[in-house]
This record gives structure tokens, C-alpha cells and sequence, in this order.
């Protein structure tokens, strides 16, 4: 545990998110705290990290974007079940002094107050948990960080090692700029500092804008104390203005993801070719190769293999399944034992039964597929039930659309379907059928025996070839 001397109340904890700004350099359309982070808007991971604190408010400035961000957002807040979130709008993008200000009047009177920024998405629970018990109460916390590379950034400046000022890269000087402790733009303060000196902050600096920063050297000024306090890790802290900096935090996001599966005893052969956009739930010994996708949920058992190039959405996956290169699942469940791929396709509304097979350049369509049947080659197999243990050959088509309406196709079991059979659905074939190939279905085929339809017959007709053309 944790040593929490000072421990900070959630109960009297309001959070503002500064979520308005226009996030020019992103060259978007979209708002830049809607941008995602494995799948995921950077305001999510903010509201997710925030969430954890529980804190009795939490009140989120937006104004580029407008409404488009609150209706994005609904769905994330419901899914965290979170205490009082409020939207305040900021109309003109005056600094982050300004949205602070905008946000003052909701917070409840004599709250601690953690502001945190929508474009620092990974921050994390534990560092804001840190800088929250290591701020007294009449303090203001700084999270600073020692960068690498400060361009851009608020610089600390301290004198006789205390924080006195944060200068912003744009108002300072040439030797400021060498410094390389810099603000995350996150603090811990409280209601009343806020209400006394907010309104003094001037916009007079290179950027005319009311800068959150020069609240802390005026908290030097008066005599206030400074505490700062540094995140686990810097790309915690990492902002994100242009589109560089976030495929760098997407690589370091699923980097350590990766990370936390190989420490759960899955294999993934390379951290770097590796996505989650999602919720990603892995078993035991399992093994995925590279340029895996995996969007929305998922989760998969024990002993599963997942081949190059496959792409997973919303799938439930049974133990023991392999997945072969270059398939894409969506929206299905597969149960133990099935192989699948390489190059099958497998759409909504799916369910494999165990032990079933689905070879290369199959497509499988809301169809309910059961124990141990196989479609192994080049077939669509839409609106379908297929019995357990019945084969369908080569190139099989359930035309399940007559181009108004969509229509079903039942199989029963241990059924033989022979190559290049067309199901003109509503059409069923009953149990151990044996349907011959190239029959094209248009009623249903009988149980226990062989259907073949009219075939065309047979004839050896005399013509001449011309310059390789038939006359
Ligand atoms: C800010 C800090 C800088 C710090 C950096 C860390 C200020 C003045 N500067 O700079 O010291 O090193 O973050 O990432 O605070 N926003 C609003 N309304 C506004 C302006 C901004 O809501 O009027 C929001 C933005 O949406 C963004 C956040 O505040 O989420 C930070 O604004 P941004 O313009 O990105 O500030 P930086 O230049 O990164
Ligand atoms: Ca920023």
C-alpha cells in the first residue's frame, strides 16, 4: 500500500476537464479531444482516469466542436457511471485560465480542484492520486516533468529549488528555454484560491490569452505554497496538438498493453505490430502473430491462435481455436476447437459451433453453423443453419437475397452438399441429404436421399478455331 499521509477526500474532489480549445495543428474536422487513442477518444481516457479518483464533480469545458462532443462522449460517461458530470461551454477560446474560470461558478464551494487537460489522454489515476496526497490543502500542486524535449512547453522556473512562475515557451527567453522541467498543464488547488485570483489573471503575453500557468506565480507572490509532484512515467503526460505526437502515444499505448498480455502469459510475436482498439480479453497461452487488429470487445480463451493479418471485431472466441492468416470476425461467436481462415471472412450475427471449419475465401453471414461441419472452400453461406457434421463443397452459394427480401436456408445434419450447389433460399435439405453438384436448389431436398437437379447435357459439339476465337 501506498504510504497516504494526507489523503484526499473524493467526496469534496471536483475534476475540470479543459476540453474547448480548436486543436488547429491536428488539421481535423473532428475535434482534437475526440481523436483516438486505441479506438478510443483522448477525452475518454481523460474522464476514465479521472473516474477512478471518484470525485463528487467533474465538469467538462468544450467549446470547438460544440455539441458533437458532448453526444460522443454520452455513451462513455453512462458506461463509467460517473457522480454529477457537468458541460460548460467556453465560446471564445481565451486560455486555459479563462475556461477555468468558466467552469468556477459550478464547483462546489471550498472543493479541492484537479484540473487536468483533454489532450493529455494517458495520464493515469495513480499520479493524479500522488499529486492530490502530496498537496495540502491550502497548497497548489504542480505536475511537472523533466522533458527531453521541451518545445512547446510551459518551462518551471524555480528559485533556490522552489517553483515561483511557469513561463510559456512563446514569452520566454532564450535562456528560459533551456530549461527542461516543464508543466503537464495538470494542478491540484482549490475553490477559493481560484474564486480570489482567477480574476486577476491578465492576458497580457505573446499569445493575448488568460494563461492558467501565471496563477502559480502569483501564488508565489502571496506566500502561497507550491508543491509539485512528477507522473510514473512521461508519456503519461504527453500532450497531444498534431497528428506525430499521437501515433507516437497509439505506439506507446499499445506497447505497454502488449506488455501487460505477455506478462498475463500470452505471446504476442511482436509488441509493435499489435493493435487494440477496444476492450481485449486474452486466456492463457495464447498466441497472435503480427498485425493483429482487434476492434470494439473481444475476448478469447485458452490456447488460442490468431495468424498474421487478422482483423477481430466484437468476437467471442472459444478455447483452442486457430485463426489463419489474413481473416477478418466480426460481431460473432466461435466456440472451442474451430479453425478458421486463412482468408475467411466472417460477418455479424455469426455462431460456429465447436470444431468447426471454415477454409479460405468463405464468406459466412448471420448463419448458425454446428458441431464439427466444415465449409472449407470459396462459399457464401448467408441466413443459413447448417447441421452438425454435414460438408459443404467448393464454391456452395445460399442465395439468400432475391433482391428484396432476404430468405433462409436450413441444412440439417450430416449432410452432403456437392461443389458449386446454389440454395435458392427458402430452401431447406433435410438430414444426411446427399445433394449431387452443380444442383441448383429451388426446393427442398429430402432427407436420406441423393437430389440431383437438371443438368445440362452432355454434348462434344464440332466448331473450328479461328485466330484462338471459336466460330
Ligand atoms: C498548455 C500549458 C503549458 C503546458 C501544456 C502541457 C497553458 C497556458 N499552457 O499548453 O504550460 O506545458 O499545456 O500540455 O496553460 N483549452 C481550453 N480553452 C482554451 C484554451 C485551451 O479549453 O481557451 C484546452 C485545450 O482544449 C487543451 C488544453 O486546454 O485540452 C491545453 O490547451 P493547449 O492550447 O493545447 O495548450 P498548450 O499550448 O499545449
Ligand atoms: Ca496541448
Amino acid at each position: 500500500m501506498e504510504q497516504q499521509q494526507n489523503q484526499f477526500n473524493p467526496e469534496n474532489l471536483t475534476v475540470i476537464i479543459l476540453a474547448a480549445g480548436k486543436g488547429q495543428r491536428m488539421r481535423s474536422s473532428l475535434p482534437k479531444v475526440l481523436h483516438p487513442i486505441g479506438g478510443k477518444p483522448m477525452l475518454a481516457h481523460v474522464l476514465e482516469a479521472a473516474n477512478v479518483l471518484s470525485p463528487n464533480q467533474t465538469i467538462i469545458v468544450y467549446g470547438n466542436g460544440g455539441e458533437t462532443v458532448i453526444d460522443a462522449m454520452s455513451a462513455y460517461i453512462d458506461a463509467l457511471n460517473m457522480n454529477q458530470v457537468s458541460w460548460v461551454e467556453q465560446k471564445e477560446l481565451l486560455g486555459t485560465g479563462d475556461a477555468v474560470a468558466k467552469a468556477l461558478p459550478l464547483v462546489n464551494p471550498n472543493n479541492r480542484v484537479l484540473v487536468l487537460l483533454g489532450d493529455v489522454p494517458l495520464i493515469t489515476s495513480n499520479t493524479l492520486k500522488r499529486l492530490l496526497n502530496t498537496t495540502d490543502k491550502d497548497s497548489l500542486g504542480v505536475l511537472t516533468v523533466k522533458a527531453k524535449d521541451p518545445t512547446g512547453l510551459g518551462r518551471i522556473i524555480r528559485k533556490r529549488n522552489k517553483i515561483v512562475g511557469i513561463i510559456e515557451e512563446k514569452d520566454a527567453s532564450e535562456l528560459e528555454q533551456q530549461i527542461h522541467e516543464v508543466n503537464t498543464g495538470i494542478f491540484a488547488l482549490n475553490q477559493e484560491f481560484l474564486a480570489k485570483y482567477l480574476p486577476t489573471l491578465t492576458n497580457q503575453n505573446a499569445q493575448s490569452e488568460y494563461y492558467l500557468t501565471d496563477l502559480v506565480k502569483i501564488a508565489a507572490n502571496n506566500k502561497i505554497s507550491i508543491q509539485s509532484s512528477v507522473p510514473n512515467v512521461p508519456e503519461e503526460v504527453m500532450g497531444i496538438n498534431n497528428r506525430v505526437q499521437q501515433v507516437e502515444l497509439e505506439r506507446y499505448y499499445q506497447e505497454k498493453l502488449a506488455d501487460k498480455y505477455l506478462q498475463q502469459g500470452a505471446s504476442i510475436l511482436d509488441p509493435k505490430r499489435f493493435d487494440v482498439r477496444g476492450s481485449l480479453t486474452l486466456g492463457q497461452d495464447v498466441i497472435i502473430d503480427i498485425n493483429a487488429i482487434f476492434e470494439g470487445d473481444n475476448t478469447i480463451g485458452n490456447g488460442v491462435k490468431i495468424g498474421p493479418n487478422c482483423v477481430l471485431k466484437n468476437c467471442i472466441i472459444g478455447d483452442n481455436v486457430e485463426v489463419y492468416a489474413n481473416s477478418f470476425l466480426e460481431d460473432a461467436t466461435i466456440s472451442q476447437d474451430c479453425k478458421i481462415g486463412p482468408y475467411a471472412r466472417i460477418r455479424p450475427g455469426t455462431k460456429l459451433a465447436k470444431e468447426v471449419k471454415v477454409g479460405n475465401f468463405v464468406e459466412i453471414k448471420a448463419s448458425d453453423i454446428s458441431e464439427k461441419a466444415k465449409v472449407n472452400h470459396l462459399s457464401y453461406i448467408g441466413d443459413a443453419y447448417i447441421g452438425a457434421r454435414t460438408n459443404i463443397g467448393a464454391g456452395t452459394i445460399t442465395c439468400n437475397y432475391d433482391g428484396q427480401n432476404k430468405h433462409k436456408t436450413k441444412i440439417g445434419e450430416n449432410v452432403f452438399i456437392g461443389s458449386g450447389t446454389q440454395l435458392i433460399a427458402p430452401v431447406n435439405v433435410g438430414n444426411n441429404a446427399h445433394v449431387a453438384a452443380g444442383s441448383v436448389l429451388c426446393k427442398d431436398a429430402q432427407a436420406n436421399k441423393l437430389t440431383l437437379t437438371h443438368r445440362l447435357e452432355h454434348r462434344d459439339i464440332e466448331h473450328k478455331i479461328i485466330n484462338g476465337a471459336t466460330k
